[in-house]
């Protein structure tokens, strides 16, 4: 369901009564929520999971300050998923939320300020950067590329799947990076040497992960891709297209197929789909997708060989058979990286802490959501927020 996919049947109803209409679903967006209202669609707007990641929401739109609302990503993870499992509901973006009886208060200043680097603008550097510098730390966040958002860029940007309120997270992330006043330097790629000058009391390393390929001949094939290169529209697929991979990879088979592609998922386990941060309800939306657009999809099979026309396949019973292909996408799960910088870092005497995917891939919906509040060691005390990680 994307933003607001229930509004067309509820104006039916509006349109039918005489008495004023409440609509609801997914409205998350405050243009959406006033759009909604002055077209008719409803009488009133509700509001369930904006509330919960951002309680200011309507106050927020009072004031003409839409800017600052932090949206909902739509993940159901840290509310309707909980909630499902009879557990304290929490949210994804908004860490204090749930926590009332707890000991948490919230964001407490600093009496001992430090000198902080967090290392990458994914949505793990950016939320530990702005939670270290309310604290009152004086924190630099570097970034390689020329954007903020880390892998969320491409993990929102599925070319025929609305996977897009995964990037709501980033504009409020940004916009406190400056209200927290943590100075962000952009394309700087902080390398093993670079550390070897770095002055500072502590570095929270918050870079990526990466790709992974299954470790069997013909990878290097000509026909073989990897599905950020189909995510980031690099290259063309051919007609008949098998996907390896099937838990990060059923999104894009979805897409590549609404594309017009013949699509085939090799998946080693029992079912398709089941990606850390695809929740059981939006999984089996997922499923029902593949369904829908004729997406073959082998389960408990292994592709065993990369061939110039094919992919080669073993079922459970170990019995191989050739799956024809034009292109093949790599949709393995992602590796941490190992974070060559960690050695740098302990050899020079800086204590560190690895966060989000270059660490644990967590997802940012991870189940025991992220913030994390923790001391870090030696002098430098801080409670740390930190989208999609712990810290070590
Ligand atoms: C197809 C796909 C769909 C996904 N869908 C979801 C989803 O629905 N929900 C979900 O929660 N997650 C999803 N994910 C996973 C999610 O994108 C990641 O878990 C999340 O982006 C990790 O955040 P991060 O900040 O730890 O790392 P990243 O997002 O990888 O950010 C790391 C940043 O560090 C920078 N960097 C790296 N090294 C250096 C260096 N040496 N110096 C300076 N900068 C550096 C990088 O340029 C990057 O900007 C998906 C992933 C994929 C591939
Ligand atoms: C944590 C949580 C608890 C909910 N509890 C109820 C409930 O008790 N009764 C109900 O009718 N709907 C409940 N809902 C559904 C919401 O009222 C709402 O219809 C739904 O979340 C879609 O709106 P939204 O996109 O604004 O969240 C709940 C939703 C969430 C996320
Ligand atoms: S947990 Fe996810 S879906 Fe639920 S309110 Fe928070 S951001 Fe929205």
């Amino acid at each position: 369901m994307v933003g607001g996919g229930r509004i067309p049947i509820t104006r039916e109803i509006t349109e039918i009564l005489d008495i004023p209409v409440i609509g609801r679903g997914r409205i998350n967006d405050p243009i959406l929520a006033e759009k909604v209202v002055a077209d008719g669609s409803v009488d009133l707007v509700g509001l369930a999971r904006a509330i919960i990641a951002d309680p200011d929401f309507p106050r927020k739109m009072q004031e003409g300050r839409r800017g600052d609302i932090r949206k909902c990503i739509g993940c159901d993870v840290g509310c309707a998923d909980r909630l499902f499992a009879q557990r304290k509901i929490r949210c994804a973006v908004n860490f204090d939320y749930g926590r009332e009886d707890e000991a948490w208060a919230g964001l407490m200043s600093t009496k001992d300020p430090k000198d902080i680097a967090v290392i990458g603008g994914g949505p793990a550097g950016m939320e530990s950067a702005r939670g270290l510098a309310y604290r009152g730390h004086n924190v630099t966040l570097y970034e390689k590329s020329d954007s903020l958002g880390g892998l969320v860029l491409t993990a929102s940007a599925i070319p025929y799947l609305n996977t897009r309120d995964l990037r709501n997270a980033l504009p409020w992330q940004k916009q406190e990076l400056d209200r927290a006043g943590v100075t962000v330097i952009m394309n700087k790629e902080i390398s093993p040497e670079d550390v070897e000058t770095m002055n500072v009391d502590a570095v929270i390393l918050a870079t990526d992960s990466e790709p992974a390929y299954p470790a069997i001949p013909g990878v290097q094939l000509p026909n073989v891709v990897h599905v950020y290169d189909y995510i980031n529209k690099q290259g063309a697929l051919g007609k008949k297209v098998v996907v390896i991979g099937g838990a990060e990879g059923a999104e894009a088979a979805v897409s590549i197929a609404r594309e017009g592609h013949a699509v085939t998922v090799i998946e080693e386990n029992l079912e398709a789909g089941a990606a850390d941060y695809i929740y059981p309800i939006r999984r089996s939306e997922l499923q029902e997708y593949l369904g829908d657009e004729k997406v073959e999809v082998l389960l408990n099979t292994s592709a065993v060989r990369m061939e110039d026309d094919g992919v080669a396949v073993t079922d459970s019973q170990g019995d191989e058979k050739t799956i024809e292909a034009d292109t093949v996408v790599i949709a393995y799960a992602r590796k941490s990286n190992g974070n060559a910088l960690v050695e740098a870092l302990r050899k020079k005497g800086i204590p560190n802490y690895s966060i989000g995917d270059c660490n644990e891939l967590l997802w940012c919906q991870s189940r025991d959501i992220l913030p994390t509040k923790t001391k870090l060691s030696g002098s430098v005390e801080v409670k740390l927020l930190v989208i999609n990680g712990r810290v070590k």
